[in-house]
């Protein structure tokens, strides 16, 4: 049976290699998945808790919530900003924190990430997954994708994954993902 996921992810940018990434995962296992794509990072105001009650939540943050909670997994793509997460996706996660039975909780989730450098956002993977250990979402350990020296493995036009090595990884770890929900 197909699984539901939801990819958080992309950068803010138009032609951002994370939101290429997310595209592409779509047609890679699109036999086993309908996957969903959350990039509206610039819809969710700053987090201030001076603005903000319980019946004053954000739009789009309620429609994302739903999306979480429809979803039987979550896949987060992400670029690297100083060796960490990117702001537009702390602030993300930090609305979704506040929600009452907030919808990371216990949730599958994996992480991709892509960037121009040689560690294709190491950092940030390990730095996601330790605000996902507050949030208690069940964060799958392996298989990792790393997606290094972005700029050579997208068709620089069309977004497309040109990188053969690259679609096998991400499939293995689709593949892994798709076992980990139900486990
Ligand atoms: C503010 C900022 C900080 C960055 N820091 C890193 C970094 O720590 N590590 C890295 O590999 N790339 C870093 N980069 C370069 C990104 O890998 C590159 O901009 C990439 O294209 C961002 O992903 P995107 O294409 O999805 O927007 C940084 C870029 C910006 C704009």
């Amino acid at each position: 049976m197909k699984k539901n996921i939801l990819i958080i992810g992309g950068s803010l940018r138009a032609k951002s290699f994370n939101k290429y990434l997310a595209s592409n995962l779509i047609e890679i296992r699109k036999e086993k998945f309908n996957f969903e794509i959350f990039s509206d990072f610039n819809l969710l105001p700053h987090y201030n808790t001076d603005d903000h009650n319980q019946d004053n939540w954000p739009k789009t943050l309620l429609e994302l919530e739903e999306k979480i909670k429809k979803a039987d997994g979550v896949i987060f793509v992400t670029p690297e900003y100083n060796f960490s997460v990117p702001g537009y996706l702390k602030n993300c996660i930090d609305w979704i924190s506040r929600l009452p039975n907030q919808p990371l909780d216990r949730k599958p989730v994996c992480i991709q990430s892509a960037s121009l450098g040689p560690l294709g956002g190491a950092r940030v993977q390990y730095h996601l997954r330790q605000i996902l250990v507050f949030l208690n979402a069940k964060v799958m350990n392996k298989n990792e994708i790393f997606v290094t020296f972005a700029k050579q493995k997208f068709d620089e036009n069309s977004g497309k994954l040109t990188d053969a090595i690259t679609i096998d990884f991400i499939r293995k770890q689709l593949d892994a993902f798709y076992i980990f929900i139900d486990e």
